[in-house]
C-alpha cells in the first residue's frame, strides 16, 4: 500500500498569516496543503476563494489540495485551477453531472476528487469511480473545523478501499474531519491513504507543527 501522506487544512491556520503559516506547515512536513472553499450556500460557512489560492501559490511547492464545498461548482472549475490548484475536489450534490464535472477538471489538467458526505453512500461511486484520481470520506458534516469524527465512515472506507484495489489504479483514498492522533490510525487500518487535519496540524502554534504531524503519521 501506498505511504500516508498528511494534508494539513488551512482553516484551521491564522487567517491573518497565512502565507507564513503555508510555509511553516510546509518545512513542519506536511505532503499536501488543503484547501477548504465553502460558499455560505452548500455548507453553512464562509472561507476563501481563487485569488486567496493564487496569492498563498508561490509560498510552497506542494500540491494544493482544494475541496470545494459550493454550489454550482461548474462555473469556479477554471478560477481554482487557474489560482494553482493541483487537486479538485468536488461533492456529488454540488451539480447535476457529477460525470461532466470530473471531465471538466481533467481536461483542465488537474487531478479530479469525489467527496462524500457523511449520510452520502459509497454507491454514489459506481459509475465514476475509475475515472477520478481522489475519493474523500467526510469523517465529519462539511463546514467547521474541529468536529468529532463519525465512526460509521470507517466502514464506508473500507467499502471504497476494496472497490479501488479492485479497479487496480492508484486512486488516493482521503478522508477529512475529526482527524487526530487517536482517529488517524483507524482511518490508515480501514484504507484511508490521504488524512486531511486541521485542528490537529495547527494546535500550538508553529513550534508545534511538525511534531503534530508526525503524531498523525503514528509517530
Ligand atoms: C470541514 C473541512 C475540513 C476541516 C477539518 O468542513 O472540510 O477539512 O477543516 O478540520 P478538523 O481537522 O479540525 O476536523
Ligand atoms: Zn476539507
Amino acid at each position: 500500500s501506498q505511504p500516508v501522506r498528511i494534508a494539513p487544512s488551512i482553516l484551521s491556520a491564522d487567517f491573518a498569516r497565512l502565507g507564513e503559516e503555508v510555509r511553516a506547515i510546509d518545512s513542519a512536513g506536511a505532503d499536501w496543503i488543503h484547501v477548504d472553499v465553502m460558499d455560505g450556500h452548500f455548507v453553512p460557512n464562509i472561507t476563501i476563494g481563487p485569488a486567496v489560492v493564487k496569492a498563498l501559490r508561490p509560498h510552497t511547492a506542494k500540491p494544493f489540495d482544494v475541496h470545494l464545498m459550493i454550489s454550482p461548482v461548474d462555473p469556479y472549475l477554471e478560477a481554482f485551477a487557474e489560482a494553482g490548484a493541483d487537486i479538485i475536489t468536488v461533492h456529488p450534490e454540488a451539480g447535476p453531472h457529477l460525470h461532466r464535472t470530473i471531465q471538466r477538471i481533467k481536461a483542465l489538467g488537474r487531478k479530479a476528487g469525489v467527496s462524500l458526505n457523511p449520510a452520502t453512500p459509497a454507491k454514489m461511486l459506481d459509475y465514476v469511480l475509475e475515472e477520478v484520481d481522489l475519493v474523500l470520506v467526510m469523517s465529519v458534516n462539511p463546514g467547521f473545523g474541529g468536529q468529532s469524527f463519525i465512526d460509521s465512515q470507517l466502514r464506508k472506507i473500507e467499502a471504497i478501499r476494496k472497490q479501488i484495489d479492485r479497479i487496480g489504479k492508484p486512486i488516493h483514498l482521503e478522508v477529512d474531519g475529526g482527524i487526530d492522533r487517536d482517529t488517524a490510525p483507524r482511518a490508515i487500518a480501514a484504507g484511508a491513504d490521504v488524512l486531511v487535519a486541521g485542528t490537529a496540524s495547527f494546535r500550538g502554534g508553529p513550534d508545534a507543527y511538525a511534531a503534530n504531524i508526525e503524531a498523525l503519521r503514528g509517530g
